[in-house]
């Protein structure tokens, strides 16, 4: 293992490694090592450019809290979040299909009965949100678990400017896999661009839009947790969303609606926004 040279060090590396005992923890050594050597081989990277990539990568380390996950919003960028997700939930036929998961979900989120409004004192266009639940054969999942979270009309969640939690709850669907509550309607919003990955945006020559979206996470007894949201048609960044999120299967339409008798009853004095989305669990994979 000496006068190790450009077409050596790499078979020298992964004999190092080989007699990993865990297979999985040798495989991923393994496609580390060929993958960062094959990387370096293609850039020829300058010292400096190697000491500029080392550096970045602790501001990205650096940037993490309790409430900022930079590490999370680089490989949302990089679209690696996305290909994980791929590979991780290639879904039976009729499934709702899923998307990224996002740093705006809040563990402590109020748990609200079906029909309240679950953004009380925000401001905004009302939208009433409805839909069912369903397994693959159409079986309505009475009790699903539905948590919604999203932003206000600016472009922000709750947690980048209130106290106070807002656009966001848990509700569980009625007996025959349907669900219904009150907010305001979200808006296409920048993830936090004021970091490293920020940067790296704009050195991309990217934007850092998400399109208009409201997040679900779904889960029922015996099936699969979904993890998703509905996006709405027309928003200017479907096509270029900065986290690679957008399925066609996931856009819909509002309705708008004139003041009046609204679907649960309500009286309204005001025109409000109908966002219609019934979503199909898949089983859940037994090992
Ligand atoms: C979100 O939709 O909340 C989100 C997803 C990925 C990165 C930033 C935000
Ligand atoms: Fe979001």
């Amino acid at each position: 293992m000496r006068d190790l040279d450009e077409t050596t060090i790499t078979d020298e590396v992964l004999q190092a490694i080989s007699r990993t005992p865990d297979a999985r923890v040798r495989d991923v050594s393994e496609a580390i090592v060929r993958h960062l050597h094959a990387f370096v081989r293609e850039i020829e990277p300058t010292q400096a450019e190697w000491e500029f990539g080392i550096d970045f990568l602790t501001r990205v380390g650096q940037m993490c809290s309790n409430v900022r996950q930079e590490f999370i919003l680089l490989s949302d960028t990089l679209g690696v979040s996305m290909l994980v997700d791929a590979i991780n939930h290639r879904k039976p036929k009729g499934a709702t299909e899923t998307t990224v998961f996002g740093p705006f979900f809040v563990e402590q989120r109020p748990e609200l009965p079906l029909g309240a409004n679950m953004s009380t004192g925000v401001d905004g266009v009302p939208m009433f949100v409805s839909g069912t639940v369903c397994d693959v054969s159409g079986r309505p999942l009475a009790g699903a678990t539905i948590d919604s979270w999203h932003s206000d009309d600016e472009g922000f969640y709750d947690v980048q400017r209130r106290e106070d939690l807002k656009m966001r709850a848990r509700f569980r669907a009625d007996d025959r896999g349907r669900f219904w509550f009150w907010s305001v309607r979200p808006k296409f919003y920048p993830i936090p661009d004021d970091g490293p990955v920020g940067e790296m945006l704009a050195a991309q020559g990217r934007h850092p839009y998400r399109p208009e979206h409201v997040h679900f996470m779904i889960a029922a007894e015996g099936q699969e947790t979904l993890v998703t949201h509905v996006f709405i048609e027309g928003d200017p960044y479907l096509d270029s969303d900065v986290v690679f999120g957008v399925k066609n299967s996931l856009i819909t339409n509002y309705r708008e609606c004139q003041p009046g008798l609204a679907p649960d009853g309500t009286e309204m004095a005001v025109p409000y926004l109908l966002l219609e989305y019934d979503f199909v669990l898949s089983p859940e994979l037994r090992p």
